[in-house]
């Protein structure tokens, strides 16, 4: 596969492991290692290495990631005291700020949620992460632009019972924001919901004037009222994804800690480039989200350092770990961080808003 098209931004010099270090995490004999090889008889599928050309030419280190429960452990017999210090991620966690309050709404932030692979927790992390910026006082509008509407699903509307929904906004003729806006359960959360109607807008949309640029034009008067838009992708790079890009500051690219999911990155980084240098010169890649990590698979963390090998920087340091809790709160109508306030999945999520917050500039 070929390189990831742009150079990840370099890491400072103290987020660099010392060689020795780095060798010693290599070492079969390494104390780490030798748990880790324990703990994959527990675990058949966590033998498979991630070949090194997943995303980029580099070497894959090997390894616990520290910061999982079960690398904890290890390193506190490690010799090297530093590593317990590490995030999941095999860097040392920044020490995210609480976010300013906002005083005046308005002057959306905009967001896509984007991967053309379904099932990677694209909308998991719209729901979460928006409910988790309006605990943070931002007034968050979440946009769902699949036909499938698991977001609308997700949050407690039932699609089948919707009059007007995002199709309408942007096909329809006379219908204003305030026609299709829905409130949640959610204090400071409202919703576009979306539901089957959708489907058919694609093909619709290829006979309108600017067709790229439909969403854009539509979410324009939100972005006046709201702090932050988070449009939930459907999993396609076709020309509804490209709207949303179109009409977005930043993307955010979730991914399961999975092998084949390294291999689509490439490919809608070609996207966002594209898209950036012909219709939105401002888009960007806010960060790449590691989700459904199970620290205690080799696997998982082989992923997770592949993706860090090749991305650097543009990884977020947060990951969301794997936990059943998200299903059940889908199932729930409700987002995480109300269903299970104090879960570890919610919180990861809170710390997630304040990694945004302070990768935008704390909008
Ligand atoms: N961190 C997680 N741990 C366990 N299950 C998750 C996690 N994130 C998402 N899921 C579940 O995985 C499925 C797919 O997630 P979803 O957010 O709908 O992905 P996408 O929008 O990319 O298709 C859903 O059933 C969801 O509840
Ligand atoms: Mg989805």
């Amino acid at each position: 596969m070929s390189e990831p098209t742009f150079a990840p931004p370099p890491r400072s010099p103290s987020l660099r492991q010392p060689a020795d270090h780095v060798h010693q995490r290599s070492t079969e004999s390494s104390p780490y290692l030798s748990a880790a090889t324990d703990r994959r008889r527990d675990d058949p599928g966590s033998d498979e290495r991630v070949p090194s050309d997943a995303v980029s030419g580099d070497a894959v280190s090997q390894g616990p990631v520290s910061g999982d429960p079960v690398a904890g452990n290890e390193q506190s017999e490690s010799p090297v005291e530093a590593v317990a210090t590490l995030g999941p991620t095999g860097r040392p966690m920044p020490d995210l700020a609480e976010p300013a309050p906002v005083i005046e709404h308005g002057g959306a932030l905009t967001l896509a949620l984007c991967n053309q692979k379904g099932g990677v927790g694209k909308t998991t992390t719209v729901i979460n992460l928006g409910a988790a910026l309006a605990e943070q006082g931002r007034k968050v509008l979440l946009v769902d632009f699949d036909p499938q509407a698991s977001l609308t699903v997700g949050l407690g509307v039932n699609p089948h019972e919707l009059d007007t929904t995002i199709y309408h906004l942007m096909l329809g003729s006379n219908v204003s924001l305030d026609d299709v806006i829905v409130r949640t359960g959610v204090d400071g959360v409202d919703l576009i919901p979306s539901n089957i109607d959708f489907a058919g807008a694609e093909m619709q949309l290829i006979n309108e004037v600017a067709r790229e640029q439909v969403l854009a034009r539509a979410l324009a008067p939100a972005v006046e009222r709201y702090d932050v838009i988070l449009v939930d992708c459907q999993p396609s790079l076709g020309l509804l994804t490209v709207n949303a890009l179109a009409a977005a500051d930043g993307v955010i690219v979730p991914l399961e800690c999975e092998y084949f999911a390294l291999r689509g990155v490439a490919l809608l980084k070609g996207t966002i480039d594209r898209v950036q240098e012909r219709l939105n010169p401002k888009l960007r890649i806010v960060g790449l989200l590691g989700t459904m990590y199970d620290g205690r698979t080799l696997h998982n963390r082989e992923v997770l350092r592949t993706l860090v090998d090749g991305w650097g920087d543009a990884v977020f340091h947060t990951v969301i770990r794997r936990t059943v809790k998200f299903s059940e709160a889908t199932v729930a109508g409700e987002p995480l961080t109300a269903y299970a306030s104090t879960s570890v999945g919610a919180d990861s999520y809170r710390q997630l808003a304040k990694e945004v917050l302070a990768r935008c500039h704390d909008v």
